[in-house]
């Protein structure tokens, strides 16, 4: 899939977003090595801390399907300055999709595509666990 299909499917997901006590809706696609896509939408609920953002859907989502390999993850949301992923989900997608290429983009075709390890350069990760 072309990037402007990954972030089409990315802005369909963020419809689906439950984000009632924000009012921020977020959409995100994760890419497959092998090209498929799995998409999440932010699921908030009245405990707030439940929060789940659209990024660890889509991952988990993925994975809970058998994926294991992926290239890339479109996130959009409704903000002039470009959405980046929060901590939490920058942890998740380093230890499930490794320095995937994260592409950023708002509801005005606004772009910007950079890769995990630029906004994550100095990761815990299983490495830590085995020495
Ligand atoms: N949120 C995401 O889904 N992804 C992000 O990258 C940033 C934040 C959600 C969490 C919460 O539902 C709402 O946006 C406001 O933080």
């Amino acid at each position: 899939m072309d990037t402007s299909g990954l972030i089409a499917a990315a802005r369909r997901a963020r419809v689906h977003a439950r984000a009632k006590f924000s009012g921020f809706q977020v959409g995100a696609a994760l890419e497959t090595a092998s090209g498929s896509v799995h998409t999440g939408s932010n699921i908030e609920n009245a405990t707030y801390g439940l929060t789940i953002c659209a990024e660890r859907v889509a991952v988990f989502k993925a994975l809970s399907e058998g994926e294991s390999k992926f290239s890339r993850i479109a996130i959009v949301a409704d903000t002039a300055t470009l959405t980046p992923p929060c901590g939490a989900c920058r942890q998740i997608l380093w230890e499930f999709c490794g320095d995937i290429e994260i592409i950023l983009a708002n509801l005005q075709d606004k772009t910007e595509t950079v890769r995990l390890s630029s906004l994550f350069p100095r990761p815990f990760d299983v490495a830590f666990l085995e020495k």
